[in-house]
C-alpha cells in the first residue's frame, strides 16, 4: 500500500471546517486592515532563498526540498561528438527543435566543445569558460590539433551582451544562440517560507508604483525537518507582509504596532487567549556587524567544544549559533553577549516607540532578550507568539522587519518591511477543542420514500440550497428505516419525508433528529423552519 510521505498529511473533514473557519476568520481581518491577498508560486529559484532567508541558516543549509530541471548540459556535450563526425549527422537527436539550427552554421571541424553559458545574476561564468579554454588548448597543443573553439548556448537576449564580454576575454566563439525549445538546468525549491517569494513578486511587478504594500498569503510550505507533533515537512502558513518605499511610512514604529495588534485582535477573535507574545530588537546592519565581531570574540575560547555546526558559524555568521540544538551547547550559548547591548541609538529608539505603542494600543508583550529568530533577513524589530497547550513546538507564529531585504533581492530603490507568519497547523491544534463550533454541519437529509420521489426530491433539495441550506440527498431504495440511519450518521439535524401524500399536499414531514419532534410544514416555509430552529 502507498501511503502519504513522511512528514506529510491528509487534512480530513471535519477538521477541514475548522481550517476553513480559521482562513475566513484570517481573510476578515487582514481586510479590516486594508491588506490583499497574493499567492506567489509553490517553487522558485534556489537562490532566492540562499540570498533572502541566508545561506547558513537551518532551513537552507538543511531543510530545502532542492531539485534540478532543464536540459541536462551533458546532452550537449555529448552531441559535439555528433557534429564533429559527419557520419552521425542524421542521428535522430540533431533533429531536435533548435540545436540543429545551430549546428547547421558550423564547419564541422571547427567545433570542438559546446558549453552552455548560464546567464544568471552573477553574469556568465567566464572564470570557467576560460580555465577550460586553457586546458583545452594545452591538450590540442599536445596533440598537434587546432587551438579549440566554442559553441556557446545562452539566451537570443543576451547573445549581444556576452559576444562582447567573451571578445574582450579573447575566446573564440562560433554560435551564439538559445535554441528554440531549449530549457537551461535551473535549481529550483520548494518554497520553506513566503517572505523572499513575496518580496521578489513586489519587486518583479513593480507593485510600489501601484501602491500595494500590504499583502498577505494563506499556503503549503516545505521544510525537511524531523517529523513530530506540530512540526511537519508540508505545513501550511497564514501571513502578511507591509513592504514599500520609506516615503509610504512602512518603517514606522507604528506599523510594528499596527501589525502586532491585528495579530492579537485575530487570535482573540478565534477564541485563543493563552498565548505570550515576545519581542526583540536585533538591530540594524550596523548594529550586527557589531554584535557579530563581539560574538565572534566571544566565541573564539569556547567554540572549540562546541558542534561542528557551531564551529563553522562562528566564522561565517555568529548569529546562526542561536539556532543550534544541541544540548551540550547550551550552557555556552547562555553565557553569550545578547544584541540589546549592541544596539545603535537609531534602532533603541525604534524598539522604545514600538513598545510604547503597544502600550497605547492594549497589546501585551514581554521583551526576550534572547530571541533572535532563525532566518537571517531580520532588522530591527522580532517577534514570536508561543501558545502554552502545544508542547516543544510552541511558536504558533514568527515575524519580524526586514528592512534590506527588497534591495539584497533586486530592488531598485530601499523597501523597508515587516510581516509575520502564522503556523496554521498548530493554530489549528491549538483550536481542536472548538472544533464542533466551526462545523456547520448538515441541516437536512431529504428522504424521497415511494414510486418516483426522487425526481421531487431532487429539485425540492436544489430549493432548500439555493436558500443557503446544507443539504443531503438520500434516494429511494433505501426504506424509511435505513434512510433515519443514514441521516443520523450523516449528523443532519432533520430529515425530510418527500412521498407520495407530503407531494399532493404540498407539505412535508420535518422531524428533528435529536428531539424527535416532527411537524407537517408547507413548501414555502420549509426554509425558514429549518432555519430558525437552528439558531434557538
Ligand atoms: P518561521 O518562524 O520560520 O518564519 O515560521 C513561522 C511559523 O511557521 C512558525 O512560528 C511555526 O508556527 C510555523 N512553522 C514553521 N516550520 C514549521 C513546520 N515544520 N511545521 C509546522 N509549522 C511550522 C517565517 O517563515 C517567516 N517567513 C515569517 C515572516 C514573515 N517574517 C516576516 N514576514
Amino acid at each position: 500500500m502507498i501511503k502519504a510521505v513522511r512528514g506529510t498529511r491528509d487534512l480530513l473533514p471535519p477538521e477541514t471546517a475548522l481550517w476553513n473557519f480559521v482562513e475566513t476568520q484570517a481573510r476578515e481581518v487582514f481586510r479590516a486592515y486594508n491588506f490583499q491577498e497574493i499567492r506567489t508560486p509553490i517553487f522558485e529559484a534556489t537562490e532566492l532563498f540562499a540570498r533572502g532567508v541566508g545561506e547558513e541558516t537551518d532551513i537552507v543549509s538543511k531543510e530545502m526540498y532542492t531539485f534540478r530541471t532543464g536540459d541536462d548540459p551533458r546532452w550537449v556535450l555529448a552531441t559535439k561528438w555528433l557534429v564533429t563526425r559527419p557520419k552521425y549527422k542524421k542521428i535522430e537527436q540533431l533533429r531536435r527543435p533548435g540545436f540543429g539550427q545551430v549546428f547547421a552554421g558550423l564547419r564541422e571541424d571547427d567545433v570542438w566543445e559546446i558549453v552552455i553559458v548560464e546567464i544568471g545574476a552573477g553574469g556568465p561564468k567566464l572564470a570557467a569558460l576560460k580555465k577550460m579554454q586553457a586546458e583545452r588548448q594545452s591538450l590540442a597543443s599536445a596533440a598537434g590539433e587546432r587551438p579549440s573553439r566554442y559553441v556557446l548556448v545562452v539566451p537570443s537576449s543576451e547573445a549581444q551582451r556576452v559576444s562582447g564580454l567573451i571578445n574582450q576575454d579573447g575566446i573564440e566563439v562560433q554560435g551564439l544562440e538559445m535554441p528554440e525549445g531549449y530549457d537551461p538546468p535551473e535549481s529550483l525549491t520548494l518554497r520553506p517560507e513566503n517572505t523572499a517569494g513575496v518580496v521578489r513578486a513586489y519587486i518583479e511587478h513593480k507593485l510600489w508604483d501601484r501602491g500595494l504594500n500590504k499583502l498577505y498569503y494563506i499556503g503549503p510550505q516545505f521544510r525537511r525537518e524531523r517529523p513530530q507533533k506540530g512540526r511537519y515537512r508540508q505545513f501550511y502558513q497564514i501571513g502578511a507582509e507591509v513592504i514599500g518605499p520609506s516615503s509610504s511610512g512602512s518603517e514606522h514604529p507604528i506599523r510594528d504596532a499596527e501589525l502586532l495588534e491585528m495579530l492579537d485582535t485575530l487570535l482573540r477573535r478565534l477564541g485563543i487567549a493563552d498565548f505570550t507574545l515576545y519581542i526583540n530588537s536585533v538591530g540594524d546592519a550596523q548594529d550586527r556587524a557589531a554584535y557579530n565581531d563581539a560574538l565572534r570574540k566571544a566565541l573564539q575560547p569556547v567554540v572549540g567544544q562546541m558542534c561542528a555546526d557551531c564551529q563553522r558559524r562562528a566564522v561565517t555568521n555568529p548569529l546562526r549559533v542561536f539556532d543550534c540544538k544541541v544540548p551540550e551547547d547550551q550552557p555556552v550559548i547562555a553565557t553569550l553577549p545578547v544584541i540589546s547591548s549592541y544596539l545603535g541609538e537609531a534602532s533603541r529608539e525604534h524598539f522604545q516607540n514600538v513598545q510604547a505603542l503597544l502600550k497605547e494600543a492594549g497589546v501585551a508583550f514581554e521583551v526576550n532578550p534572547r530571541l533572535v529568530r532563525g532566518l537571517d533577513y531580520y532588522t530591527r524589530t522580532a517577534f514570536e507568539f508561543t501558545h502554552g497547550a502545544l508542547g516543544a513546538q510552541n511558536a504558533i507564529l514568527g515575524g519580524g522587519r526586514y528592512d534590506g531585504l527588497a534591495e539584497l533581492l533586486g530592488s531598485p530603490q530601499p523597501a523597508p518591511g515587516i510581516g509575520f507568519a502564522i503556523g496554521e497547523d498548530r493554530l489549528v491544534m491549538a483550536l481542536q477543542a472548538r472544533a464542533s463550533e466551526a462545523t456547520a454541519g448538515l441541516d437536512v437529509y431529504v428522504a424521497p420514500v415511494g414510486e418516483g420521489m426522487n425526481r421531487k426530491a431532487l429539485r425540492l433539495a436544489g430549493d432548500l440550497r439555493r436558500e443557503g441550506l446544507t443539504v443531503e440527498l438520500g434516494d429511494r431504495s433505501f426504506r424509511l428505516k435505513k434512510m433515519f440511519e443514514a441521516a443520523t450518521k450523516a449528523g443532519a439535524k432533520y430529515i425530510l419525508i418527500v412521498g407520495e401524500n407530503e407531494i399532493k399536499a404540498d407539505s412535508f414531514s420535518l422531524k428533528n433528529l435529536a428531539t424527535g419532534e416532527q411537524v407537517s410544514v408547507p413548501r414555502a416555509e420549509l426554509a425558514q423552519r429549518i432555519r430558525e430552529q437552528h439558531s434557538r
